[in-house]
């Protein structure tokens, strides 16, 4: 297994990825195919799959390695259980949508359940209860509730769970499961690639152009990559496309911590109403023992507003809560939400006949993944799926998120002054070995890092997408943007997108 650009700048070991991944080619020529897909995580590789299983020639291309993005690093509950949301999607966008909202899902995850079976993949896959939990309010609860029993969703509503975090009350929806997902998805690989499909990893894509016949796609290597078809599955699109992504999408990090516990530990799939959220879960670990996997304490990336760690909170609460102490692994991605709440999953605009997208999954892109896969597969082949127009990506109607819209624009526009006027308190003698943040210089402003050796990395923070000003993320020591979510390491390097281009060095 090769490294990838960005192990060296990963401080934190996802479970998921502890036996690496499978290594690819990089693309060293330019390339002709049906579909080419960009991104391989949960969206591009169901895609790949379903596409080359009608016949076509399919190309995925990942700016790193494969399920290195928020796939590699998720929480892998299969569930259409997405937090408190129905409720909301049915004052928000009426009672049939809220419904198509949940059969899409639901339909994603028992095709999961089917490839699982059928393919006999070995991914510690359970079948498990999901439910919310609410400490101070019921009644919120009781209102999804309700919301359940409109829309026919089968359901619990109980102060039964199966450990005692003080929950007021719990609403469970049974039969969801759990994996692993990226032994999942080596094997939808393997399926893919024995079918003929071909991935290059280390292969950003930069540009791409649409004509009458297809498209034309630039690397970052100057390849040119024709296809009839594109996808990108890569979060924000590489290229804006006219489509407004930008201001239609929010990015949101979180964190997860995880424990060795015993093998007797109680089973079960549960995440709390309140904010900032708890997530937890099982997964089998070795010599018979479990891992709890806690996750939450998400914010809008960049824009971290507590002291000390995300990660120790999370621990804290697991000390509290069920007196673990082996914590053995954290990790943290991010994920974007569109105002409307529900995800992008076809034509990048209505002025688009052959570039799709697929984004937007709220964390909850396991299910919402391996659906936008569906729709995708079924606009390319012109079969009519059920789901295609309430996830279509230029039909979202932002009027009925209006509130949202306004506000997260209002945010951006926000983030983007107060970065400017915002004056740094610390100098360069102040950065302790491990730690960075903003300081005065002779140029003003500045971004620098101690390295354990004592030598100080300094960056312009001006975020090379759009420029906002980027705040230092001391859990995972980067420079995060708060405006659409690019991340960069401590010397600059580009680790997540919108951007292309890394940090000036200073
Ligand atoms: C902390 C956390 C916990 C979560 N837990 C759950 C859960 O329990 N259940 C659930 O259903 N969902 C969960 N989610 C959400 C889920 O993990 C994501 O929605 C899903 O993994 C997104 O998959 P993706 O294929 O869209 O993106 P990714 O897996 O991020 O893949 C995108 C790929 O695109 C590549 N890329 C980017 N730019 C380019 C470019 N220019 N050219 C080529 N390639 C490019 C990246 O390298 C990356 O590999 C969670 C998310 C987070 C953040
Ligand atoms: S300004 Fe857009 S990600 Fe930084």
């Amino acid at each position: 297994m090769g490294e990838s650009f960005i192990d060296q700048y990963i401080i934190n070991q996802s479970y998921w990825l502890e036996d690496g991944v499978p290594d690819a080619e990089k693309l060293t020529d330019n390339h002709e195919t049906d579909i080419l897909i960009a991104g391989a995580g949960i969206a591009g590789i169901t895609a790949g799959l379903l596409l080359i299983k009608e016949g076509f020639k399919v190309t995925i291309a990942d700016a790193n390695r494969v399920f290195q993005g928020t796939t590699g690093y998720t929480t892998a509950k299969v569930t259409a259980q997405h937090g408190m949301v129905y409720d909301q999607f049915i004052s928000q966008h009426g009672k049939e949508k809220a419904k198509l909202y949940y059969d899409a899902n639901t339909e994603a995850m028992n095709w999961m359940k089917q490839q699982i079976s059928e393919h006999e993949i070995d991914c510690d896959f359970s079948v498990q209860e999901a439910g919310i939990y609410t400490i101070d309010q019921p009644e919120q609860l009781e209102k999804e509730w309700k919301a359940y029993q409109t829309l026919g969703i089968a359901g619990e509503f109980t102060d039964e769970m199966p450990y005692d975090i003080g929950a007021a009350a719990v609403l469970k929806m049974p039969n969801q499961f759990q994996f692993h997902p990226v032994k999942y998805l080596k094997a939808l690989l393997d399926e893919y690639i024995k079918h003929g499909g071909e991935i290059y990893e280390k292969t950003r894509l930069l540009d791409a152009d649409e004509h009458s016949n297809g498209v034309e796609a630039k690397t970052e290597d100057g390849y040119v990559i024709k296809a009839k078809k594109l996808i990108a599955a890569t979060h924000f699109p590489f290229v804006d496309f006219k489509g407004l992504y930008f201001s239609r999408l929010k990015p949101e990090r979180s964190y997860t911590s995880a424990a060795i516990v015993d093998g007797s530990f109680a089973e079960g799939m549960y995440i709390s109403a309140e904010n900032p959220t708890k997530s937890i879960r099982m997964t089998p670990y070795k010599d018979g023992k479990k891992l709890l996997i806690i996750g939450g304490e998400g914010h809008k990336t960049g824009q971290n507003d507590i002291e000390g760690s995300r990660y120790q909170r999370l621990e804290s609460f697991a000390k509290a809560k069920f007196g673990v102490t082996d914590f053995k692994y954290r990790w943290s991605s991010q994920d974007l939400y569109t105002v409307s709440g529900i995800p992008y999953a076809g034509l990048v605009t209505g002025h688009h006949d052959h570039i799709y997208i697929a984004t937007g999954f709220r964390k909850w892109g396991m299910t919402g993944g391996t659906a936008a896969a569906h729709i995708i597969k079924d606009l390319i082949t012109h079969k009519h799926n059920r789901f295609q127009e309430l996830f279509n990506p230029a039909d979202h109607d932002v009027s009925s998120s209006i509130g949202t819209f306004v506000s997260e624009n209002a945010n951006v526009g926000a983030e983007l002054v107060k970065g400017k006027l915002k004056s740094p308190g610390k100098t360069e003698e102040d950065i302790l070995s491990g730690e960075g943040g903003i300081i005065k210089d002779h140029s003003g402003k500045t971004g620098a890092y101690r390295d354990e050796e004592g030598n100080l990395h300094k960056v312009d923070i001006t975020c090379t997408h759009m420029g906002c000003e980027c705040a230092w993320n001391q859990d995972e020591r980067s420079w995060d943007c708060p405006c659409h979510g690019s991340r960069f390491s401590f010397d600059g390097a580009v680790l997540e997108g919108p951007a292309v281009t890394p940090l000036k060095k200073k």
